[in-house]
């Protein structure tokens, strides 16, 4: 069933439900004031009828003319008076009662015996119902008479029925107008659901430009859109990144493939001595190896997306491990004249992965050297600074422009001079330092001019002992 089709269903219910109640509540409260309303003016009469009574009493009977004239107020169209002997006969009758016969009941009969008034309601053929009040009349202790004051029903009857008739007609309509209402309001509510799943359509067809327009109002509708939105901008983004990443890879890995390629045809062509050979094998080796990188890195950083990279989580001594690569690195430089030195270096201990964090810093120091001109020095240092280690590799090389600082973390991104300076690189390097350190809860940052050097650091929290 549609929500709006269940929105107004349940809408209409609990109110059918709310106005039946209200509708029932106000025909009782209405039914049960008028009746005690009637018997309180029948009292009232009563009493006056028997104060009459006992004022004017000349032996047993008493013509109900005289009381008339005596009291008007008795002489009332809607009420009727009969005054019965003791046995219960009728001895005065009011004229209004006309045709009309009451008897008196057993009960009020033995209630006035009893001393006591009763109430009653009684309905005659020809439908007319009356209420009547029996009042004895003691003289001396012993029932003398008994004061009957009736009244017709029937005003309050026709009063309750137009009532009804109004509820019963009134209602319908204040549910029918009410459910038209509400299947408009439903209606107009959800159409911004209607506009969410038809762009969700077109997304699901591939169509990734898709926006939602947002209503500026901080709604459930408005923040849904603007997540919505948000969702959509992100997998654009790495729907882009994942095109941009294949057709990256495969470059990468065409470059050595035309290489070896061109290289063996050439020397194909005819027969050489076995030192050209040698030297094509050589070359080859070379395009083979920097291929072999590549995959290595790609697939590490493919598992590391999988979450299959594992992680330990030791103590690990910073300093002595920037020690270790540093006497690594100095080899490395010497390759290029370049000068590895060590700058601060304080002792601090980060929990997690030695081999990992060995990784990260030899692929910062190998950019740092690869990417100086010889003569130049590149210097690691390791502070603490509060809760956090700040490791650091400096150098005086060619620098990153600032445009170019914003994508160096991203798979195959080089920059032009880079690429130039060092064509052997892979472009994998950071994206799997960034990796290592998010994997350590830390964070890299890099600082650089184009020209004047670069400085990568490398923030992790420490243990604290
Ligand atoms: N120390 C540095 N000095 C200048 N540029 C750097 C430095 N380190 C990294 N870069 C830039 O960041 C890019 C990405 O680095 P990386 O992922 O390690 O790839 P690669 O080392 O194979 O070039 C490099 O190509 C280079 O443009
Ligand atoms: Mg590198």
């Amino acid at each position: 069933m549609p929500l709006r089709l269940r929105l107004t269903l349940w809408y209409g219910t609990a109110l059918a439900l709310i106005l039946v109640i209200l509708g029932g509540a106000l025909y009782a409260m209405l039914a049960h004031g008028l009746r005690d309303q009637i018997d309180r003016s029948l009292a009232e009469t009563a009493a006056v009828a028997v104060r009459a009574l006992e004022q004017h009493r000349v032996g047993a009977f008493l013509p109900f003319a005289d009381l008339a004239a005596e009291f008007p107020e008795l002489a009332v169209l809607d009420k009727s008076f009969q005054i019965f002997s003791p046995a219960g006969k009728v001895t005065i009758q009011s004229p209004n009662l006309g045709r009309l016969d009451i008897p008196l009941s057993r009960t009020a009969l033995e209630s006035a015996l009893n001393g006591r008034a009763t109430y009653e309601s009684a309905r005659f053929p020809g439908g007319s119902s009356y209420r009547l009040l029996s009042v004895p009349i003691l003289l001396d202790g012993v029932l003398a008479n008994i004061v009957q004051v009736g009244t017709s029903l029937r005003p309050v009857e026709e009063m309750l029925q137009r009532l009804l008739l109004v509820l019963l007609v009134s209602l319908p309509v204040a549910l029918a107008v009410a459910l038209g209402g509400g299947w408009f309001l439903a209606g107009r509510a959800l159409r911004p659901v209607d506009a969410i799943t038809l762009a969700a359509q077109r997304l699901a067809e591939g169509d990734l430009t898709q926006r939602l327009a947002v209503s500026q109002a901080q709604d459930e509708i408005g923040r849904l859109s603007a997540t919505f939105n948000a969702m959509i901008a992100r997998l654009e983004t790495s729907f882009r990144q994942v095109r941009q990443f294949s057709a990256d890879a495969s470059h990468e890995l065409r470059t050595p493939l035309t290489v070896m390629k061109g290289e063996t045809e050439l020397a194909l062509r005819r027969a050489r001595p076995a030192e050209d050979y040698r030297l094509v094998l050589e070359s080859n080796l070379e395009e083979i190896d920097r291929m072999v990188r590549i995959v290595d890195e790609l697939l590490f950083l493919s598992r590391a997306d999988l979450g299959e990279v594992r992680i330990e989580s030791r103590p690990v001594r910073l300093d002595a491990l920037v020690e270790d690569v540093q006497r690594q690195a100095v080899v490395l430089g010497q390759e290029r004249d370049v000068q590895v030195m060590m700058g601060t270096m304080e002792p601090v201990t980060v929990q997690g992965d030695e081999l990992r964090l060995r990784e990260l810093l030899l692929n910062l120091v190998d950019n740092a050297v690869k990417y100086s001109r010889p003569g130049e020095k590149v210097e690691l240092a390791l502070a603490r600074d509060g809760a956090t280690a700040r490791l650091s590799v400096a150098d005086r090389g060619i620098g990153i422009s600032a445009e170019a600082q914003g994508r160096i973390f991203d798979r195959f991104y080089r920059t032009d001079e880079a690429r130039a300076h060092a064509p052997k690189g892979t472009g994998l390097g950071l994206a799997i330092c960034k990796w290592i350190v998010e994997a350590h809860h830390g964070r890299i940052e890099v600082q650089s001019a184009v020209g004047q050097g670069a400085k990568f650091t490398v923030i992790l929290p420490v243990v604290t002992p």
